[in-house]
């Protein structure tokens, strides 16, 4: 999974970020080029358009929703069952809420980007239990003229 949150968890207000982070979205861009992007309707219809050099798969229980360009799923498994038979070695899951909701007990990663700031959310990422994950990396950046807050890069990994 793939995500950015702030202090209180939250992800999106109003079918959209909270912030503009240029480097947390080039971190973004970098991590999931050339990857499967699982992602939920309202967090597609956020984005607006298919990511170029992702292969998106938006996870929908319409089963006449069509974006030209995307890949559809009708349900968490299904979209991993079509980034497998692509060959896909590490598919990413792009949120929003209910979608990091369903997915946390089946991921294995989670790159995370703690916003240090608490901000107006009605979107949320889950409760994540201490036992289950092991930070591996965490690289602070500061707040700059391009960037309203200071956030962290974290990357956790399922405890085996
Ligand atoms: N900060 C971040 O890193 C980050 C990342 C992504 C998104 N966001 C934010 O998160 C917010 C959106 O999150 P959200 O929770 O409202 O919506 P969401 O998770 O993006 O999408 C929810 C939709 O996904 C579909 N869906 C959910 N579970 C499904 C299942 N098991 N099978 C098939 N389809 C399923 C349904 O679509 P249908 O209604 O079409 O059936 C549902 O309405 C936005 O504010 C966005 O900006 C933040």
């Amino acid at each position: 999974m793939i995500v950015a949150m702030d202090r209180n968890r939250g992800i999106g207000v109003g079918n959209q970020l909270p912030w503009r982070l240029s480097d947390d979205m080039k971190r973004f861009r970098e991590l999931t080029m050339g990857h499967h992007l699982l992602v939920g309707r309202k967090t597609f219809e956020s984005i607006g358009r298919p990511l170029p050099g992702r292969q998106m798969i938006v996870l929908t229980r319409d089963p006449s929703f069509r974006v030209e360009g995307c890949a559809t799923a009708g349900s968490i498994l299904e979209g991993m069952a079509i980034a497998r038979s692509r060959d896909e070695t590490e598919l990413f899951i792009g949120g929003g809420g209910e979608i990091y909701r369903q997915a946390l007990n089946i991921a294995d990663r989670i790159y995370l980007t703690l916003v240090e700031t608490e901000v107006e959310a009605d979107a949320f990422f889950p409760e994540m239990s201490n036992e289950a994950w092991v930070e591996i990396d965490s690289i602070h950046h500061p707040a700059d003229e391009n960037h309203q807050y200071s956030f962290t890069f974290k990357t956790l990994v399922r405890k085996t």
